[in-house]
């Protein structure tokens, strides 16, 4: 694709930072292990190296293969690409004897240079390197300097090579994105056109010709991701996408009613399979969580193998994969960087040995939000919180009977009602409510109860990796374990979970 951008990635924990800011300028952008260059070079119209944990100086320093990008293409290295590019092109990189972590201010920008239009002197920027640049590589010519570090950026003479120490993907570095535009539009003069707009006509166009008059299968959670390829299918080939929605009893209260309404409201294909049963008389007697977890995947694949070989002649397999689970498949340490696939079907279900399309495997999880409000998909479905596949099994800890399942659906529709009702639902990023296995003595009118105990939590997160409990108004966490106490039978204590992750995490199992 023309306009798009190739990052190079040597193993920083911000690669995908980079490619976020990419793509929220509207550039579509790929990612790549430094030594896998994709076949399809010539389609991209600039190439972004990304800092790394290695050490240019180190035996097991990351050496990609440049001799078909640098000074043929805009080139912008970042971090440990910087230093890459100054070390092995006559330049000197040695250990740093200051401190280069954390916020520095530029103090010096070369006038006139395109890369730093619109940044101003004293702009913050974020270092986070143990070498440095001592000496620029042949025709270096130095752009920008902070007090601690004079070669903060530096370009090539002659070539649209750029190279800076600092990281312009945080939001630490408060003109890094203006940068990042500048060396987009200004140096390598691509066009913006990754929109929203422009991908769904772009895919829809393509999961036609990628799928013509066959027929796919799709399974439904519920949740954004699945929602939006649903949909993206739905108007790429109509009725030819059979979707299945499966009930595994382990649903929020009246969860599958509701969103198989609003699926068939969307003009889904839709079958609603209620295995409710199934999951529960699986589960019974099962208390440890990951005994629980594999049993509701086996049954969850005998379900959906069932109920696609009720579709006959179906070729293809559509799923919800987004771009970081992609991401993930690609290693880049080391040079055998390895692309995990699956090539080994003997043995797996019916469903599995179907060709499969993945309509958002290029997109991150914020985009698909966005290509989703395009497909003016609900803004309730697609602001949803995150729910586990296991469901409620997981918040239910020890064994799962339908009695525990219904007592813990009516504690949790108070407290997500309660939320949206006092417009906290969007501040959260996950809310649930947690039913411990154990009994807690009470007192209730003249009556001593020994009833069961349960546990609110919501946190605030990005991607579910590191997450803090919610500061939760005290007079909300009231009314809500008020509301619990006296509705829900069989409940008599509330208590709110106050802790991180790391060390605690989100689901209690
Ligand atoms: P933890 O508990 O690991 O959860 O902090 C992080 C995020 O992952 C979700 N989660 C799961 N999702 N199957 C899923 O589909 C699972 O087995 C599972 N366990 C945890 C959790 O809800 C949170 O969003």
């Amino acid at each position: 694709m023309n306009n798009s951008v190739l990052i190079l990635d040597f193993g920083s924990q911000y690669t995908q930072l980079i490619a976020r800011r990419v793509r929220e300028l509207n550039f579509f952008c790929e990612l790549h292990p430094f030594n896998h260059l994709p076949e399809n070079l010539d389609d991209f119209s600039a190439v972004i190296l990304s800092g790394s944990p290695y050490s240019v100086r180190s035996e097991d320093a990351l050496l990609p293969d440049l001799s078909k990008i640098k000074g043929k293409k805009p080139l912008l290295a970042v971090c440990y690409g910087a230093q890459y590019l100054a070390h092995f092109n006559g330049g000197n990189v040695a250990p740093s004897n200051i401190r280069e972590y954390g916020r520095a201010n530029l103090s010096f920008i070369k006038e006139n240079e395109p890369l730093f239009d619109g940044i101003a002197i004293d702009s913050q920027v974020w270092m986070s390197h143990s070498d440095t640049i001592k000496e620029l590589p042949t025709r270096g010519v130095c752009l920008a300097s902070t007090n601690d570090v004079v070669n903060a950026a530096y370009r090539i003479d002659g070539e649209q090579t750029y190279a800076i120490q600092f990281h312009p993907e945080v939001s630490h570095s408060i003109d890094g994105k203006k940068l990042l535009e500048n060396f987009l539009t200004k140096i390598a003069k691509i066009t913006p056109t990754w929109t929203p707009d422009n991908f769904v006509e772009m895919t829809i166009q393509s999961l036609k010709e990628q799928v013509g008059d066959e027929k796919v299968i799709l399974g439904l959670s519920g949740g954004v991701d699945s929602t939006v390829a649903a949909v993206l299918l739905n108007k790429a080939i109509g009725n030819q996408l059979h979707c299945i929605f499966v009930n595994n009893g382990l649903l929020r209260k009246n969860e599958f009613e509701n969103v198989l309404k609003q699926y068939e409201g969307m003009g889904l294909n839709v079958k609603g399979v209620d295995a409710s049963e199934r999951f529960l008389t699986a589960l019974a007697g099962k208390s440890d969580p990951e005994d629980k977890r594999k049993t509701i995947g086996r049954v969850f694949i005998e379900v959906f193998d069932d109920e696609s070989h009720k579709i006959e002649d179906a070729k293809w397999l559509g799923q919800g994969t987004i771009y970081p689970d992609v991401i993930e498949s690609l290693s880049v340490k080391g040079p055998s960087a390895t692309i995990k696939s699956h090539h080994n079907v003997g043995g797996l279900p019916d469903f599995m040995k179907l060709k499969v399309v993945e309509p958002l495997r290029m997109l991150f999880k914020d985009e698909v939000r966005r290509v989703g409000k395009t497909l003016g998909i609900d803004e309730e479905l697609l602001g949803r919180h995150p729910f586990p596949g296991p469901g409620l099994a997981i918040r239910i800890l020890g064994d799962v009977t339908a009695e525990k399942v219904q007592i813990l659906q009516e504690v949790d529709a108070i407290f997500i009602n309660g939320l949206k009702e006092h417009n906290l639902y969007d501040k959260v990023w996950q809310a649930g409510a947690i039913l411990l296995p154990i009994n807690s003595v009470g007192v209730m009118g003249d009556e001593r109860t020994y009833e069961k105990v349960v546990a609110l939590r919501a946190v605030e997160s990005v991607d579910g990796m590191t997450a803090d409990w919610v500061d939760l108004p005290y007079t909300f966490l009231q009314k809500i374990s008020n509301a619990i106490i006296n509705k829900v039978k069989g409940v008599n204590r509330v208590v709110y979970d106050i802790s991180s992750k790391p060390p605690a995490t989100i689901e209690w199992e």
